[in-house]
């Protein structure tokens, strides 16, 4: 970057102790609170949870009226969210999202520190030719949002939009840093200079954990898990800038993306972060050691005093929320999508942390060695999972069956796997054989909770089911 003129620099010192001086609050870790599953505890207890956790911030992923009403008086800072089918109806007219601030924001605040409004989540990651109309609906939204609240002189609340890495069209080295053309011009500059001008972060949710796992041969664990001891760097080959951790490289690639369409210096936070503490068979080194490890690390750097910030923008504090506070037992998707929690639902922790600094390491219990760090060898079959209802199972293996999937005839009566004639059996081998052929166009093994993987093959007799080989 270009050498600092006189008043970068003094600019920069005044953000420095703004910063420095701001420390105590900016510097405290939030947590995500998901509600994607059927067996979690109450909100009550959960915010309890929350607190006793000694985290800074809580973000929601609504506006929900009974979480927001127990907010109601404590320390901690909120973070809310317009829905992203509330997004177009918000844009079009004043009055709606007056009325959104109203229900929303000014019933709770302030005694409930609302300091956050999230509009959408991920909405540049869907791209329906209807998806596409919301993009072009957000920062009009985030205008709408913001003229409520100075209406209402409210000056501390922040309105930001998560989005997804999948934003940019490159990612590496960091300095290629750029956005996707579909939505550079289009819709990030607007965005940035409306971050820009209200002072508001660029919030991203940023996951390590993805790039690591679709390329676990060429990318270093302990690279993911700011693991190396210093010892692994690699050093941009543009910018110069040292890197010893794959979330600095990540974050960065953000930084100077935003920097090419003339932000230097829109503020970053962190959405989301995290890392799984389990997985299904075929997913790598989504496991409770590695969890910890991640989470411990990433609040030891995220919490340091003075902030330490990333190579390209060292000493810049980084609002960060966790993902996330439950195993959430809803989610769709690969097993992993199930394991983001610090908390299993019944509320006790998966593994020690400490969200204001990490003190748990020496002398706490010691984790469970990993045993998913290498990719698994060997055949792998979609079963029906234990305790699945049958009506559910019958109807599964319609849909399983159908959808050009035309394999199921060995369960025809008559045909060699058609005894014996249980739901659960017709099932599985319904489910195998679906995942045989589309776990290649990411089909999951999972169809709603009723199906797992096993590595024990099925196949009984001239029964053989179709299996996946890895
Ligand atoms: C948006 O407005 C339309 C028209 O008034 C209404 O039918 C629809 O329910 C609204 N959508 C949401 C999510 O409020
Ligand atoms: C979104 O869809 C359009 C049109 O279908 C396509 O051209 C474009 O590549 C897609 N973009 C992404 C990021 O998937
Ligand atoms: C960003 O905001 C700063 C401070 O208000 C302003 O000086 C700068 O010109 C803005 N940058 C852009 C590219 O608009
Ligand atoms: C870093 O390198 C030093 C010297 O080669 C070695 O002793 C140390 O174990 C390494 N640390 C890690 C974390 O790999
Ligand atoms: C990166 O590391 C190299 C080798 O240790 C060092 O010479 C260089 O000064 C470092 N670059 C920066 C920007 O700190
Ligand atoms: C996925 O696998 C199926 C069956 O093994 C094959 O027919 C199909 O071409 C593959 N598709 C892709 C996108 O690789």
């Amino acid at each position: 970057m270009d050498k600092h003129s006189m008043t970068d620099v003094a600019f920069a010192c005044l953000f420095f102790l703004l910063t420095f001086s701001n420390a105590k609050m900016s510097n405290r870790i939030g947590i995500n609170y998901g509600r994607l599953g059927n067996n979690l505890p109450s909100p009550y207890q959960s915010i309890e949870l929350i607190k006793n956790m000694k985290a800074g911030r809580v973000k929601i992923y609504d506006a929900d009226p009974e979480i927001l009403r127990l907010l109601s008086g404590s320390k901690l800072q909120v973070s809310i969210m317009v829905t992203n089918d509330q997004i177009s109806n918000i844009s079009s007219n004043q009055a709606i999202a007056d009325q959104w601030v109203l229900e929303n924001v000014l019933a709770y605040y302030p005694d409930t520190m609302i300091r956050f409004i999230l509009v959408g989540n991920e909405i540049l990651s869907y791209n329906s030719s209807q998806d596409r109309q919301i993009w072009h609906h957000l920062v009009p939204a985030m205008e709408r949002i913001k003229n409520s609240l100075v209406a209402q002189n409210i000056r501390n609340i922040k309105i930001g939009t998560p989005l997804a890495m999948d934003i940019l069209g490159s990612t590496f080295p960091p300095s290629s840093g750029s956005f996707r053309s579909d939505i550079s011009h289009q819709v990030m500059l607007p965005l940035l200079h409306f971050l820009n001008r209200t002072s508001s972060y660029f919030f991203i949710d940023v996951y390590p954990y993805f790039p690591w796992s679709a390329n676990p041969v060429n990318m270093n664990l302990h690279f993911a898990l700011f693991r190396n001891g210093g010892n692994l760097t690699y050093t941009d080959p543009v910018s110069k800038l040292n890197y010893t951790n794959l979330l600095d490289q990540m974050l960065d690639s953000m930084i100077f993306a935003m920097a090419k369409l003339g932000y230097q210096n829109v503020r970053l936070g962190i959405a989301e972060t995290g890392w799984p503490n389990g997985g299904d068979i075929d997913q790598i080194g989504a496991n409770v050691y590695n969890a910890a490890t991640y989470n411990r690390n990433l609040i030891r750097k995220m919490t340091a005093r003075p902030p330490l910030g990333t190579p390209a923008r060292p000493g810049v504090a980084i609002p960060t929320f966790i993902f996330s506070l439950y195993n959430e037992n809803q989610k769709s998707g690969p097993g992993t999508e199930r394991h983001w929690g610090l908390l299993y639902p019944n509320g006790r922790p998966v593994y020690e942390l400490d969200l204001r600094r990490n003190r748990v390491e020496s002398g706490s219990r010691r984790l469970p060695e990993p045993e998913n760090n290498t990719p698994y060898r060997g055949k792998i079959w979609c079963v029906a999972a234990e305790g699945a209802g049958e009506a559910e199972l019958e109807l599964a293996i319609v849909n399983a069956c159908g959808e050009g999937n035309e394999r199921c005839e060995a369960v025809d009566p008559g045909r060699e796997c058609y005894e014996p004639v249980l739901v659960t059996a017709h099932a599985s081998y319904a489910f195998s054989s679906y995942w045989a052929r589309f776990r290649n166009t990411s089909a999951s093994c999972y169809f709603n909770g009723l199906a797992i993987q096993t590595t024990v093959d099925p196949s009984h007799g001239s029964c053989k089911f179709p299996s996946v080989s890895l």
